[in-house]
């Protein structure tokens, strides 16, 4: 036990401990450092640990355990050393430094990665981006670059710096292209970026930045789609946040006369920016530029914010440039300064119940009047028409009076909040469509042939309060979660499968669920969002009940009640709902979500802005559609679906690479790690389970046309006109790469995790090593072929061996089925004039008894000439007609017997007559030898009786035999269908127990998210009890109750093992006994499960899993259908020459009848009889039956 192991902990992840005591199917660990407790834990919290000081790895894959505990320490043990990247297979881990990395982005990084396969380098965003640009040359076909993690984690950062690289390395020649491509950078964020809680530079929008290249594979343009700008941020930043970074950037950086044109004075003054953090992001140096006017009190109580990247003054020169450089005008840029400063002002008005109407309506504050007339200014609109419409709303009337007669309805004080806030957000989302636009056309592209493109959107998020904003965004990433399960496991798995690898199975956890409760047609929440919105009172209950009444029996969907969350616990039922993702619970607040989801302005806002005289104003507003109707919005949520569901097709038919990005620790601080922190995003980013698959597998993988294709160019012509495969398999075997490296697929090659590198190296070192190589290459084609030859020749004459074995085989049935049929024709026949032949030799004697005759002599010798040509015309007529039944012929035989009997009757008296006695003796003789031939005639009829009997009795037994076996052949097919349905109960059993698991591990995830959410905002946890299955709980009863006397569950390991060594009390010697050897085998099955790793042994011929279902699944016994009184033979083969003959009869007498398998032996069986003749020709002695013995 002196192993040393991790063992998990709440704020490390995992620490390094040994365990000391094995108790009731969990451990006790103490850690190696004393500042950690003691602890029990579950066997699933342990893993084996293998620590060699200071060793890391670049792909975690080549570690000794892959489990999630090394995983996080390699990642841990990096990122101090300062190298924040690592690979899981193909897919790159980035962990945020916080801080900037000596050299680590330099020009001479970008050029070093040029060209150099995966794993050949350190890991780095680089050699990402360099695969992907190789792939789409090899495979021809567009790659996507998913960026993903959690805010804060350097999504956009690595973006930026994948772009870089592609812009870098194929985009010099392109000219300002490039430059456009880069400078796109610094104009998003600075409209779409804000400070959050979470991250300073935090990106509210998601992108997906296309990369375009010409056929000769270099940058041609560029396109850029962005998806859902989180508007409520313009209108009502919070706390310690800050709204759209380009506020700030003008007011600290414009220049003075541009400020004072625009109004722009210091973030206290405006509604829009007070009430969240007014402060400016400087460094020391620029902080100097600004004056008192600009600084809010704040900045000027507090100081100026601080982060390595951000500079709100120096940034403002940077865009500007940036935007001019896309090819802005002086006017145009000023024109886009002016619409955010109109932004600014339009919030500042400000409404105030008016005296003079009756009906509730208000006006706008007196105070305010400047603020309104600065905004009118600046949008070029009429004031006195931007006053009406914010106070008051256009109807047409349907009622009354004539059909379509507009009216106005003023509007209260808090209606007309909402219907400026309304417009400020139409405007500043408008001009971010527009500045993307602008982009967009800058970059055009003239022709592409493929593109790389770069999704960098938010991730996962949770807050206390969730609204539409975090729905949408984790149903995008519930979405891109799917994406990744079907390419990297499904596909990955399918593959392996397809090309005929031998890869265990591993499961993973399928959210199409989760998908399911949002987006589906008729009754996602989506869809019910937006019926809520038709009808004529919406109202955010009433759609909340609808959501729990459609879903509640979905386990993904549940009340805010069921959260692990205080705070949650107190919404209402209709107030809220919890979605169970795959990284956890969220609860959502949905007060806010008809509202957010109809982005629609009422028409007379819309009226009066499309009516400004401002040229940019126009156009922004000059697609939206006025007066649209509730029945023909497009709402919000339904807009993001459609967008989302083209970027999946996108992302679909194009190869993909990973990129996950890690935020260490919370405090946006360098050099600190928080384990659990990491360890979360890790787990929730598929990581922990790639890791798994990637035990066995097999990420790169070529095939063999493309690489043949590849390497062409470096070969002699003799080795290039080899077909791929041929040329593949001489390469590798004459490579010397390992067996275990790369595994021969239907189509391609695979390599084990960085193996690739290595044999790309290889092959495109310097000549020297290549002439070694293509020599290798040839030793090894000459020495193949030579086998293939040799295995030819030897087939051949095999083959002419078995043709004459044939030949003279079917020579022999010809013959003996054609003598069985002339005897079958002709026998009797023949027979017959055998026996003529013989009787004819008696009368020969007859006939030369005559000599003796004193008299009469003639007579007899007459009568026996007649009776010769008797014989004579007989046997002609049986040899001419061969069509002769065998009566007659036996009819005519018994006529010529008689007739000699008859003659011998004459002459016997004849001889009688004579007295001769000695005559008489002779004749008698004759007689005698006459009826021995009967005798044998008769016996000969008695054998061929006995044959036909046997005949018939063999037939009998074949008879039983197909009887037998179609009998054991129905039996088995009843067997198959028990095993089956038993094996389906298994699978049933197995999928149960996996639903459980994944249940449980999904309240782990809830529960940890929780926790975090807790630490961060003071919240408190309220735990539910633990689910508990209702066979476990069963099961759990039983035992307690078996465990009656002695309950051993809290001993210690070292106690049992005292317990028996000393006690004297028998039965709970037992029990201690029991109870010692059950904790062993936990433990040890524990241990089996973290072996190391290992790659499939050569000899298996099934994964291991399909061994063990087969080994589950009993043989049933076979049913015996024979009878047991009736004795059966056989014979049994025993002709090994040289073979251990003894000790198979001692086996086969060993077996079962069913087992010797001779049953289903045809011919095997034989008879009584046949048997018997055996035993005694042997020396047996004779068999007396039972009933026969004395
Ligand atoms: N590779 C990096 N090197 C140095 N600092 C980084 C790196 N990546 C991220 N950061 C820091 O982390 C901050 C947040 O990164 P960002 O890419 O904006 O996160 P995200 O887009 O995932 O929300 C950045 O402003 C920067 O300070
Ligand atoms: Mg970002």
């Amino acid at each position: 036990m002196e192993e040393t192991v991790w063992a998990r902990d709440h704020t490390e992840g995992f620490v390094l401990g040994k365990i000391t005591e094995l108790l009731d199917d969990e451990a006790e660990v103490t850690p190696l450092e004393s500042r950690y407790p003691k602890r029990i834990l579950p066997f699933s919290d342990i893993f084996r640990a293998y620590v060699e000081k200071d060793k890391d790895y670049d792909d975690n894959c080549e570690m000794m355990f892959l489990n999630e505990a090394s995983l996080l320490h390699n990642i841990r043990n990096r990122y101090y050393k300062n190298k924040i990247y690592s690979y899981v297979a193909n897919i790159l881990i980035a962990v945020n430094p916080y801080k900037e990395i000596l050299s680590l982005y330099s020009p001479e990084t970008i050029k070093s990665y040029r060209g150099k396969s995966l794993g050949e380098k350190p890991p780095h965003v680089f050699a990402i981006a360099d695969k992907a640009h190789r792939d789409m040359r090899v495979l021809k076909q567009s790659q996507s670059i998913i960026v993903s993690g959690e805010s804060g984690a350097g999504k956009t950062e690595s973006t930026k710096h994948l772009l870089k690289f592609l812009c870098d390395s194929w985009g010099a020649d392109s000219g300002p292209i490039e430059q456009k491509i880069l400078d796109a950078n610094p104009v998003l964020e600075a409209f779409g970026n804000a400070k959050t809680t979470r991250n300073n530079n935090s990106s509210r929008f998601g992108k997906f930045i296309e990369v375009h290249f010409d056929k000769n594979f270099k940058v041609a343009g560029g396109h850029i789609s962005h998806y859902l700008l989180e508007k409520s941020r313009i209108c009502s930043p919070q706390g310690d946040e800050r709204s759209y970074h380009i506020f700030y950037m003008m007011m600290a950086g414009a220049p003075e006369g541009l400020r004072q044109q625009l109004g722009l004075t210091k973030p206290d003054d405006y509604n829009y920016l007070k009430s969240a953090c007014t402060r400016y992001f400087t460094t020391s140096a620029s902080e100097k530029k600004l004056s008192t006017v600009q600084k809010s009190a704040d900045q000027s109580k507090q100081g100026q914010l601080r982060d390595i990247l951000l500079d709100d003054i120096e940034d403002f020169l940077a865009l500007d440039q940036a935007l001019s450089r896309l090819g802005m005008s002086d006017g145009e840029r000023l024109q886009i300064y002016v619409t955010v400063a109109a932004v600014l002002h339009l919030g500042n008005i400000e409404f105030e119940d008016n005296p003079e109407d009756t009906r509730g309506g208000c006006r706008v504050a007196t105070s305010k009047e400047r603020s309104l007339l600065m905004a009118a200014k600046l949008l070029e609109i009429d004031p006195s028409e931007l006053r009406q419409a914010l106070v008051a709303r256009v109807m047409q009337s349907s009622r009354g009076g004539l059909k379509g007669t507009v009216i106005m309805v003023p509007l209260k004080i808090y209606e007309a909040n909402n219907a400026r806030d309304a417009l400020a957000k139409a405007i500043y989302s408008n001009l971010f469509d527009y500045i993307v636009n602008r982009i967009n056309q800058s970059i055009p592209f003239q022709t592409s042939s493929y593109y790389i493109g770069v999704l960098d959107i938010a991730g996962f998020e949770f807050f206390t309060v969730n609204s539409f904003e975090q729905f949408c965004i984790n149903y995008c990433n519930e979405k891109l979660q799917q994406f990744f399960n079907e390419r990297i496991l499904k596909y990955e798995q399918e593959l392996y499968k397809r090309e005929g690898l031998n890869v265990p199975e591993i499961t993973f956890v399928d959210n199409q669920d989760c998908i399911d409760v949002i987006e589906t047609k008729n009754k996602g929440i989506l869809t019910l969002l937006d019926e809520e919105s038709k009808l004529p009172k919406p109202s955010y209950t009433h759609f909340t009940e609808e959501v729990h009444k459609t879903w509640s029996k979905e386990y993904r969907l549940g009340l805010p009640r069921s959260s692990k969350l205080k705070a949650h616990r107190s919404l209402r039922d209709d107030e809220g709902f919890l979605v169970r993702h795959f990284a956890g619970a969220v609860c959502y607040q949905t007060k806010h979500f008809i509202d957010k989801n109809n982005d629609a302005l009422h028409a007379s806002l819309e009226g009066i802005i499309q009516d400004s005289k401002n040229k940019l104003i126009q156009t922004l507003f000059s697609t939206s559609v006025a007066q649209k109707g509730k029945l023909t919005f497009i709402s919000v949520g339904n807009k993001f679906k459609t967008q989302l569901a083209e970027l999946m097709e996108k992302l679909r038919s194009n190869g993909t690479n990973f990129i996950r990005c890690v935020k260490p620790n919370n405090k946006m601080i360098d050099q600190q790690f928080d384990g659990s922190l990491s360890l979360m995003q890790l787990k929730c980013s598929g990581m922990t389970t790639v890791l798994e698959l990637m035990e066995h597998g097999f990420p790169s993988r070529t095939p063999f046309a493309d690489l043949h294709a590849m390497y062409k160019d470096y070969l002699p012509n003799e080795l290039k006109v080899l077909s791929p495969k041929t040329f593949c398999e001489a390469m590798f075997h004459s490579l010397k790469l390992q067996d275990k490296d790369f595994k021969f697929g239907v189509t391609r090659v695979f390599f084990r995790p960085g193996k690739f590198a290595e044999f790309d190296k290889i092959m495109r070192s310097d000549p020297e090593n290549l002439k070694s190589i293509v020599a290798n290459v040839k030793k090894w084609l000459v020495k193949s072929r030579w086998i293939k030859a040799q295995f030819c020749a030897l087939t051949v004459i095999k083959m002419k061996h078995k043709i004459a074995y044939r030949r003279q085989a079917l020579i022999i049935v010809q013959k003996t089925v054609r003598g069985y049929l002339v005897r079958k024709r002709h026998g009797a026949r023949i027979k017959t004039l055998r026996d003529i032949r013989a009787l004819g030799a008696n009368l020969k004697k007859i006939e030369s008894s005559t000599a003796q005759l004193k008299k009469d002599k003639d007579v007899i010798t007459n009568q026996i000439n007649q009776l010769k040509t008797q014989f004579d015309t007989t046997v002609d007529r049986i040899k001419s007609d061969d069509k002769m039944d065998p009566k007659t012929v036996e009819s005519l035989y018994t006529d010529l017997v008689a007739k000699v009997n008859q003659q011998m009757a004459a002459l016997q008296k004849k001889l009688q007559e004579q007295k001769n006695a000695e005559e008489q003796e002779r004749l008698r003789k004759i007689q005698e030898e006459l009826e021995r031939q009967k005798k044998l005639k008769e016996e000969e009829e008695r054998r061929q009786r006995e044959e036909e009997e046997n005949r018939r009795k063999k037939a009998e037994i074949e008879a039983r035999r197909k009887q037998e076996e179609e009998e054991r052949r129905r039996q088995e097919e009843a067997d198959r269908k028990l095993a089956l349905e038993l094996q389906q109960q298994q699978e049933k059993l197995v999928q149960e127990e996996r639903r459980y698991q994944e249940q449980l591990e999904q309240e782990r995830q809830d529960r940890e998210l929780a926790l975090r959410l807790a630490q961060e905002s003071n919240g408190q946890l309220e735990e539910s009890p633990p689910m508990i299955r209702k066979s476990e709980a069963v099961k759990n009863q039983q035992a307690n109750l078996a465990k009656g006397k002695y309950d051993l569950s809290k001993w210690k390991y070292s106690e049992l093992r005292d317990t028996i060594n000393t006690s004297c009390d028998i039965e709970l010697l037992e029990a201690c006994r029991h109870e010692f050897h059950r904790r062993l085998k936990v433990y040890h099955a524990w241990k089996a499960k973290n072996r190391k790793r290992t790659t499939m042994d050569e000899n298996e011929r099934a994964p291991r899993s399909v061994m063990e279902s087969a080994a589950r699944t009993p043989r049933l016994p076979q049913k015996t259908i024979l009878d047991n009184n009736s004795q059966r033979f056989f014979r049994i083969p025993f002709q090994r020459p040289g073979g251990d003959q003894s000790k198979d009869d001692m086996q086969m007498c060993e077996l079962s009848l069913e087992e010797t398998g001779l049953t289903r032996k045809r011919g095997a069986e034989i008879l009584e009889s046949e048997f018997n003749r055996e035993w005694e020709k042997n020396g047996g002695a004779q068999y007396v039956r039972p009933a026969d013995r004395k």
